[in-house]
């Protein structure tokens, strides 16, 4: 798997991008609780208030642009995408193939129910579990993929029945997954922080 090549702006610390981006592979569970380990240690609530599905904290400072991080919320992956102005200026470029591009149907909080799906147009924060029947879809962001089209801007891919989302997780016409993914209530602590599991209004 690679984000390499195409128009997409690649992180210069490659090992460092392989790593991060090999993480999305997992499909739950130990896997990202393994990935995320990295990042969040030191920011996860106990472990009696995850269970009570309590908010958990992202730190985003090392997430460089085009890379993608996997955090954990109540059992499901959250993930947090660094688009760049190039990822994003082809957003706009989808909306005619996709099956709900103005985020009509209620899968994100009101204040993300904009083009870009999020509170700050570059950090995409969504819950990585596929519409369909909940496979956790692969980062496919190059925005060159023959196997999957010529129409391809990046995004993600679910190989468990061909489910596509752009990049900002909404799902393409003809997808067996009936709604784009999920983006969780969340804020931003400070400008490298984000606390998801909670709205802006509710506060910290
Ligand atoms: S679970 Fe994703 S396409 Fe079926």
């Amino acid at each position: 798997m690679s984000i390499k090549g195409g128009s997409v702006q690649a992180p210069t610390d490659l090992k460092r991008r392989k790593f991060l981006v090999a993480a999305t592979a997992a499909v739950g569970g130990a896997g990202v609780v393994a990935a995320a380990v990295p990042f969040i240690m030191s920011m996860l609530p106990s472990a009696k208030a995850l269970g009570a599905g309590a908010p958990v904290e992202v730190d985003i400072s090392k997430l460089e642009p085009g890379m993608m991080i996997i955090s954990e919320w109540r059992g499901q992956p959250v993930w947090v995408v660094n688009r760049t102005p190039t990822m994003l200026a082809m957003l706009q470029k989808n909306d005619s193939m996709l099956t709900d591009p103005n985020s009509e149907q209620n899968q994100q909080p009101e204040y993300c129910k904009n083009a870009t799906r999020s509170i700050k147009p570059e950090y995409m924060v969504l819950i990585g579990i596929c519409t369909h029947l909940g496979c956790s879809p692969t980062y496919r962001p190059n925005p060159v993929a023959p196997d999957i089209g010529s129409y391809w801007t990046g995004g993600w891919l679910c190989a468990c029945h061909g489910s596509r989302y752009d990049l900002a997780a909404r799902v393409y016409q003809g997808s067996p997954a009936p709604l784009n993914m999920v983006v969780p209530p969340h804020f931003y602590l400070t400008d490298t922080r984000i606390k998801v599991g909670v709205d802006p209004k509710k506060g910290a």
